[in-house]
């Protein structure tokens, strides 16, 4: 008799919302500053993306942050827009204000938790603090039906009060509790912890939301919150190429693609079309003037290109050696040249100008073989993978000029065989 066939379970993938904080704590920082059209520019794209929260800004804070979460509102109709506001009366309405024409605002109110911020920012009790945080999320409530309550430097506070105003801000109607680490202190083990006993002593089995927010001062900003993620955070707050105060925030791309290539640990799925992930990161990169790190994981310029010989040697045999994703994936565009007898030389020899490499003609010689090796087994070759080809002699001799691998600051050649 046959045996039955083992049907396997589809495995349940969780979601976990992608909250953008791009243009509020990210515009924050120095340099990162965009006027009212880029940010409305820079939301588009956001929503483009997949993300499912667009945080628009911080409307009390000044006429132009009030005038952006205003025309942010009337432009997206998919994602949610979240205004931040503090626990102040007039914070609150001036952001409810700001989110009129949204069509799913957010309130998110804020207001810090440790001893440090209430002794010597706030100069508040901890009484009164758990007042404030009452009465601001209750007011915030008649205004909106989704509010988010944030202890800022959550990870600085003592736990039980922190969990004593994170109950109370349950109790005033807030559905999403985000646990802030402000200064980018915690450590991944300590993090993961923190929210699990937010969630056994505040959440239950109430229908809230862990968030979490991470700034990257060690440069931990991801790893904590993919602790986080694991230890039950199902919202993530983060920024494009990971702009924000100080060292920034979590990066949005990273989390994504940690999320998409680590799904076998990670089981959860999120809203991210992958592939706007590298053109949003250029637009944004465009509109701030300001460039990402060519090591920057994912969306650097370098992120794809291998540099060493013995790298070179695996990828030309199978890209799979050294790659965990493809470039495509995130949306690098790839290289339009299109490999014939000797036309095909000679495109790869204006490629290379092009990216700000002059080939001597023995040196296109030896780089050519190389490269139809490569286009025999990849379909696409990113001008990442025609700076990889180049052996280090070669590159040094025929730099010219900063080499600019990589996307949309580049035209593809296109050129015919
Ligand atoms: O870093 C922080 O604590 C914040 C809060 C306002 C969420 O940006
Ligand atoms: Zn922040």
């Amino acid at each position: 008799m046959e045996e039955p066939l083992l049907m396997e379970e589809p495995m349940i993938r969780e979601r976990i919302t992608i909250f953008d904080t791009t243009l509020r704590d990210g515009e924050q920082s120095p340099g990162c500053s965009m006027n009212l059209e880029e940010k409305v520019r820079m939301a588009q794209e956001l929503e483009m993306l997949g993300v499912d929260i667009i945080e628009a800004g911080f409307p009390i804070a000044s006429d132009g942050d009030f005038a952006a979460v205003k025309a942010v509102s009337a432009q997206c109709r998919k994602a949610k827009i979240a205004a931040l506001c503090r626990t102040a009366e007039a914070d609150i309405a001036r952001a409810a204000e700001a989110l009129q024409r949204a069509i799913h605002p957010r309130i998110h109110t804020f207001v810090a938790t440790s001893d440090i911020h209430l002794e010597h920012k706030l100069r508040k009790s901890r009484k009164e603090v758990i007042d404030m945080t009452r009465e601001a999320v209750k007011l915030a409530s008649n205004y909106a039906e989704d509010v988010e309550f944030s202890a800022e430097d959550a990870t600085r506070s003592d736990v039980d009060y922190l969990c004593e105003v994170l109950a109370v801000a349950v109790e005033a109607g807030a559905s999403v509790l985000n646990v802030p680490d402000t200064v980018g202190y915690t450590m991944p083990s300590e993090f993961s912890r923190l929210v699990k006993t937010v969630r056994q002593r505040v959440v239950g089995a109430r229908n809230v939301t862990i968030s979490v927010h991470c700034h990257n001062d060690l440069g931990l900003a991801v790893a904590n919150s993919l602790a986080a993620v694991e230890a039950g955070a199902r919202q993530v707050e983060c920024t494009i190429n990971g702009i924000g105060e100080r060292a920034g925030n979590a990066s949005l791309e990273e989390i994504v693609m940690a999320l998409h290539v680590r799904s076998d640990r990670l089981p959860f799925e999120t809203g991210v079309n992958t592939r706007e992930l590298y053109p949003t990161s250029q637009l944004l990169s465009a509109i701030v003037g300001f460039e990402v790190q060519p090591n920057k994981a994912i969306v650097g310029r370098n992120a794809f290109a291998h540099e060493a010989g013995i790298h070179q040697h695996g990828v030309i045999n199978n890209p799979l050696c050294y790659e965990i994703m493809t470039p495509e994936s995130v949306g690098v565009p790839a290289n339009t040249l299109v490999l014939g007898k000797h036309s095909g030389r000679h495109a790869l020899a204006l490629r290379y100008a092009e990216l700000g490499f002059q080939l001597s003609p023995a040196d296109l010689d030896t780089t050519y073989k190389s490269f139809t090796a490569l286009a025999d087994r990849k379909k696409k070759v990113y001008d990442q993978d025609l700076i990889s080809l180049l052996l280090p002699a070669v590159k040094s001799r025929c730099q010219k000029s900063e080499v600019k691998a990589g996307g949309n600051q580049l035209a593809t050649t296109g050129v015919a065989t």
